[in-house]
Parts: C-alpha cells; structure tokens; sequence
C-alpha cells in the first residue's frame, strides 16, 4: 500500500451529505417502509433475521437474476451484498434452477443420504486437501460442530479465537465479534466480551480471544493455558471489518503452534471457501488446517453447511461415539444445488471471471481514491473486496478503531441512491462478486464511488 497525502475527512460535510442521501432514498423504498409495518403485526420486527433491518430501513426483495435485483418497490440494482456473499452463482443461474427443479420433482426431504454425496466429497475433498465431509445447513452449524469435534478428540475445553471475528450464532463462539472499546480489556490480554445478553458467563470461560495476524499473542495464550487448548479457530482473512489479509506465514504458523501445543487449528471459510479461489484459503494461502468450515457460496443460494477434517477428528463421529446428525443435513434439495455449484458453476475458469471482475473493480476505484486524496485504499482477493477508510493497513480488528462509521454509512447510501446493492455498512464497504458480474456492472460501482468520492473532497 503506497504511503500518499490525504485530505482530513470534514465529518460535519459528512453528517450532511447523510441528510441529504437519506432523503433520496426515501422516497424510492416507500413500498418496502409500508411493508414492515404490515409484517410487524407478527414478525417480531417485521424481518426474518436481526440483521436485515440495518439503517437506514428495511428493503424488501421481490426477484434477482444474474448479478441484479429489484426490490418490491420496482428499483432495479447490481447486487454486491449476494446474500451476505452466498449467491457467487448470480441469481437464478440456469444451471442450478434445473438442478433444483430435478430433484424438487423427485421429492424435497426424506433425512436418508441420498447419490450426490460421493461427488460432493471428493469435490470438496481435492479442493480443501482434507479427507472427509460432514453436511449441515448454516455457517452456525458447521463452526459448532468444528468446536465439538476440536474439543471431542482432545478432552479439553478452551476454544482460542480472534478479536473481531464472527462464527455464527451459538454459544460456544459469539464473543468479542464486534466488542465494544470500553469492554475489551488491553490487546495484550484481550477481555472475551459476550456478543449478545442470554450468553452465560460460564460460556466465556471456555474462550480466549486473540488479536489477529500476531503469532506471538497466540502463542501467550497457549502458553497460559497449557494442556487445556482443545483448539483455534480463525477466518483465514477476517471479512467482518472490512477484508483483512493473513500476514504472510501467520496462517502456518498458528498451524505451527496449535500442533506444538497438542491442539487442532479450524479455518472458518464460511465467507473464505470457493470465493477467493477454488481451494478457498486453503489455495489461496497454501495451508491445510484440521478442519474447513463451509457455508454460504457452496450452496448455490440454498440453506447449507458443511465441515471438513482429518480421519483423526473424524474418528469419533465415524466410530459412533459422537452423533453429528441433523434432520436436514444433507438435504436432497441443497445437495443437487451444491452439486451443480461446485462442478458446473464454480469451476476452475469461473475464477479468472472473478478475478478480472475484481481487477476492474479496484483500478476504478483506486483512482478516485488518489484523484481525491481520500484516506482510504483497496484491498481483497477472488470475489471478496473491501475499501478500507485508513491511511495505515488494518490488519486487526482494533487497527479499525480510527474508522469512522459515518463515511462508511455514506458511502453505502451514495451506492444504494446510485442502484447498487451492499451488504449492510458498519466499519466495512465490503463486497460480493458473482460469477455473472460483468465490467458494465463494475463501472456502476465506480461511478457512484467517483460521485461519492469527488463530494467528500469537494
Ligand atoms: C465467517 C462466518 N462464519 C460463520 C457465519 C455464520 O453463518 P450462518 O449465517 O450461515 O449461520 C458467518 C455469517 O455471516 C460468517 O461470516
């Protein structure tokens, strides 16, 4: 990253051009604003999941194709948010539309396996260079079962994870996601922070919370806690703040160091796995931890998890002395569609689309960040791309302290006003690529940054 001049950011101009944006929006997402009130009545908030009601409104979606979408106020957008990343595919892509149809045909469920298992796991097997797969429906499901299998074949219960970082939704790991400053205690011994009330304290005991990309923190925290590690997990680049790239050598050696203390190393890749590359962080970064948590792009669109390890942390579950089941594990329906996805859609050469995609992306809209001098610079690999409002790199969660959410927030507004869909804005102006992304829909997402952009500097 080239070390340059900036213009300070004038956070009252930006505190205006809110004013003014969100008064644009408005009146596009009328149908959307009167909607909520009507699911209200009994969804609890009038959304399905907490997180898609994030500010300024509700929007609600009425259909996708290929890299766009329409809300059901009619506005047409090329979609960057991709579901939170798992619509890689493009929306509706022929190919797993007639999967899905096939099966749907031939019967939804019936919680017996069923023939895609064997292609699915050797696809997934040559991809990520572990054995064997289990399947489950969520990114949720497949990091719980990675700490169930870590502290299984151990016989210990501290789980360490990084500062900044989410695993999903349950117990066992939503601490110190996004910890608020007052809470989370000196870098050097991090406070484990519960991420939400009904969380028992007695939870937090069992995790150590680290910085991310600092070995020798790691390292403290095994040496602490010697003999009682079961193992680490960590997103191989953290995606929640922005994209965080791995320090070379870091990833092998928290491999290193898990091993020396007789622990496992789990790579989360629910946001990493078949969107960087092939392999996911695994190529991307050339490590192999102990187990690979997948989720969302595997899928093609459908509910799904998956996790994949050695034959060691497998052994308990294939000798029968852990059930990891799940009515719905395995679902014929998203089986057929990660079957399409993985051997049809995400192929080898469907990354030098994402990759030129990417390309195109970060030359347009690293020029306007050095026409206007703003303090910010561009970083991410694959389908997976941020800009992050720093002079300095951000390679840990405390790194984005100086960020200021308000310009993340206008930046997302200037994209929305401007039809292009993100993933809600806070400390991040991250996005997804899909494989039906063209450089048409790349200059839209430069355009509106140049708008943005040139009314920063103004
Ligand atoms: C890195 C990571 N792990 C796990 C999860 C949880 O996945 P899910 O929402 O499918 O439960 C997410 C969700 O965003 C995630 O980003």
């Amino acid at each position: 990253m080239a070390v340059r001049e900036s213009i300070e950011i004038d956070l009252d101009k930006v505190d205006q051009l809110i004013t003014d944006q969100e008064g644009l929006l408005e009146p596009q997402h009328r149908a959307s604003i009167d909607y909520r009130e009507t699911a209200r009545r009994h969804v609890a908030g009038g959304v399905a999941s907490s997180w898609q009601a994030a500010p300024p409104h509700a929007i609600y979606i009425d259909r996708g194709e290929g890299s766009h979408i329409w809300d059901i106020d009619g506005n047409e957008y090329v979609d960057y948010h991709l579901g939170y990343g798992a619509m890689v595919v493009g929306h509706a892509h022929p190919a797993i539309v007639e999967a899905v149809q096939r099966q749907v045909a031939s019967g939804t469920h019936f919680a017996q396996p069923t023939r895609d298992l064997d292609v699915i796991g050797e696809n997934l097997s040559e991809r990520f260079s572990l054995p064997l797969w289990r399947f489950c429906n969520s990114g949720t499901e497949a990091t719980l079962e990675a700490v169930r299998l870590m502290r299984a074949t151990t016989g210990q219960d501290l789980i360490i994870k990084i500062e900044g970082t989410y695993h999903g939704h349950h117990d066992s790991l939503m601490f110190s996601v996004i910890p608020d400053p007052d809470l989370m205690g000196p870098r050097e011994h991090p406070v484990t922070v519960p991420q939400a009330p009904g969380i028992p304290q007695a939870f937090a005991d069992l995790v150590r919370v680290v910085p991310f990309n600092d070995l020798d923190a790691a390292r403290r925290a095994f040496e602490e806690h010697r003999d009682r590690v079961a193992g680490m997990i960590v997103e191989p680049a953290m995606m929640n703040c922005g994209v965080i790239l791995p320090d070379p050598g870091y990833l092998q050696g928290l491999a290193d160091l898990c091993h020396e203390f007789g622990a496992y190393l789990a790579f989360d890749e629910v946001k990493t796995g078949v969107t960087l590359s092939l392999g996911g962080a695994v190529e991307a970064f050339g490590v192999v931890p102990d187990i690979v948590c997948l989720a969302k792009a595997i899928g093609g669109g459908t509910p799904c998890g998956a996790i994949g390890a050695t034959g060691e942390l497998f052994r308990v579950v294939v000798d029968g002395e852990y059930d990891m089941a799940g009515t719905f594990n395995g679902n014929p329906l998203t089986m057929a569609a990660m079957k399409a996805t993985l051997t049809e859609v995400l192929t080898r050469d469907a990354y030098d689309v994402l990759n030129h995609v990417d390309g195109y992306l970060k030359e347009g809209l690293g020029a306007s960040i050095e026409r206007h001098r703003l303090p910010a610079y561009v970083t991410g690999i694959g389908a997976k791309g941020s800009v992050i409002y720093s002079t300095t790199p951000v390679r840990e969660y405390r790194d984005s302290f100086g960020i200021d959410e308000r310009v993340t927030y206008l930046a997302w507004l200037f994209q929305q006003n401007g039809g292009v869909f993100k993933s809600p804005w806070a400390k991040q102006e991250t996005w997804t690529l899909s494989v039906r992304h063209s450089d048409e829909d790349a200059q839209r997402y430069v355009d509106n940054f140049e708008t943005f952009a040139a009314a920063l500097a103004s």
